[in-house]
């Protein structure tokens, strides 16, 4: 048999090398930065590390964090490669460093493990998208919330099982979404809080006999503390990412209601809406064609989110303690269920705040029938019991004529009714869940930036 191919770890033959790293000399590529910064909290925790003999002298941490930075720098130029026999980003790292500082380098993984570090690097990877995705979800749920104050008094004709109901609003209609999506802010901020514990220092899982100080990473790191159990925190891989992947499908359910009311609502039929024709595309035969492929694509994606959880879930179920090299697998659909969610919940803004609504179609849309329920509470009001009341409406269908949606909507002023509703109750939480991003992120940058000795994310001095 051939020796195979030399690595960093070993030689291993080229068709299991290949087998084994799978997807990571790509998806790795994502996970450069963080993958630095994670050496630089550890090595400076090296450093620092009371032994008779310092692992890295103060001078050395700095070359070391410096050199770290200029792999950074040539990964945004384009100019870093992850090599097939490095199988990863870690070893890619470790090898740049060593061929750069000779022996510094190779004492980087005194007291690590690469497990170690791709729980670092997903969980640091996992923050920055979730802050942008806090974001976007948010600013997504304002927009929805001024197009409901816009049309709080714009009649449409509530539905359920799709058939006319009841006179409504546009503003109950679209705040109704967006009351979804701040409910669904709230499961993301504790994903967020899940994610934001610092697994640094499990090693393979088990610790290392030398004096590490995990609560000294994590702090380095802007995490909000250490995961205690070392072999708790290996197996919190594929944990804290099955939690927010639910998160992110549930937002996609959200949003894919939203876009099954779209498509429908702007099928000629209905005429509810108009799509500006930049948000829509055409057919390659119809000439006449403006297709809402946008909202057609949310649908399809919502499933495409939840089948990344369920990825990440089968993975997970039956899965020993320990790290298993399975969960390496789970690190393709954590991606891209992140990537997915995003993009939807950012292309959907612009859409949703250039609506053209068609005032008279929804009009025409509120027939008569709908204020059957109204018409029986109001000879329960001249003390008719209920159900008499309802057989009466129901044997007089003319009676309904000539009344207004919007009256009879406004009329509803209740908690949460059509003329009850506190839009300014809502935009608070939508705006509570920025300020808790930009307190975040401003919190992140700063650690980062001091651990590396220069502005984070910029790199300047
Ligand atoms: N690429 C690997 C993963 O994602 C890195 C950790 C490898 N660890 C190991 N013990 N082979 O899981």
């Amino acid at each position: 048999m051939k020796r195979g191919e030399k690595t960093l770890v070993g030689q291993i033959d080229p068709a299991v090398l290949a087998y084994t790293a799978g997807e990571d000399m790509q998806l790795d590529r994502v996970l450069v930065e963080v993958d630095c910064i994670g050496t630089a909290a550890h090595v400076t925790m090296l450093s620092e590390m009371p032994l008779p003999t310092p692992l890295f002298t103060s001078v050395e941490k700095d070359q070391v964090i410096a050199a770290l930075v200029e792999i950074i720098r040539d990964h945004r130029r384009g100019h870093f490669e992850i090599q097939a026999a490095d199988q990863d980003v870690h070893l890619a790292v470790e090898r740049t460093l060593t061929k750069r500082l000779g022996d510094l380098g190779k004492r980087v993984h005194t007291g690590r493990s690469r497990n170690d570090q791709v729980a670092v690097d997903l969980r640091l990877f996992a923050k920055e998208q979730l802050l942008l995705l806090l974001r976007e979800t948010a600013d997504f749920a304002k927009v929805l919330l001024t197009f409901a104050e816009q049309h709080k008094e714009v009649p449409m004709a509530g539905r359920t099982h799709l058939q006319p109901a009841m006179p409504s609003t546009l503003g109950l209609w679209a705040s109704a979404h967006a009351e979804s999506l701040l409910d669904d802010l709230e499961l993301l901020q504790e994903a967020y809080r899940q994610n934001d514990r610092s697994p640094l220092g499990s090693a393979a899982g088990y610790g290392v006999p030398l004096p590490i100080d995990r609560a000294r990473t994590s702090d380095l790191l802007g995490f909000a503390r250490p995961i205690h159990n070392v072999l708790y925190a290996s197996m919190a891989r594929g944990r804290c990412e099955n939690i927010i992947l639910m998160v992110l499908s549930q937002i996609m359910l959200s949003v894919g209601r939203l876009a099954e009311d779209m498509i429908l609502y702007v099928m000629p039929e209905f005429g509810y809406f108009r799509l500006p024709s930049a948000y829509c595309t055409g057919s390659s035969i119809m000439p006449q064609k403006q297709n809402p492929d946008v909202f057609e694509l949310t649908r399809a994606r919502s499933s495409d989110v939840l089948s990344c959880a369920l990825r990440v879930s089968g993975i997970l179920k039956g899965l020993p303690g320990g790290y298993q090299r399975d969960l390496q697998e789970t690190k393709a659909p954590f991606m891209e269920g992140l990537r997915l969610t995003y993009d939807t919940v950012k292309v959907l803004q612009p859409l949703m705040s250039s609506l053209e609504v068609n005032e008279s179609a929804l009009r025409a849309g509120c027939i008569a029938e709908i204020f059957a329920t109204d018409r029986a509470l109001e000879l329960v009001a001249d003390g008719v019991p209920f159900r008499d009341a309802y057989d009466r409406v129901k044997a007089e269908p003319d009676a309904l004529e000539g009344r207004d949606p919007v009256m009879a909507a406004m009329q509803k002023q209740h908690e949460g009714a059509p003329g009850g509703l506190d839009f300014a109750a809502l935009r608070k939480r939508a705006e509570s869940t920025i300020d808790f991003v930009n307190r975040e992120t401003v919190c992140y940058h700063e650690k980062i930036s001091m651990l590396l000795g220069v502005g984070y994310p910029v790199l300047e001095k």
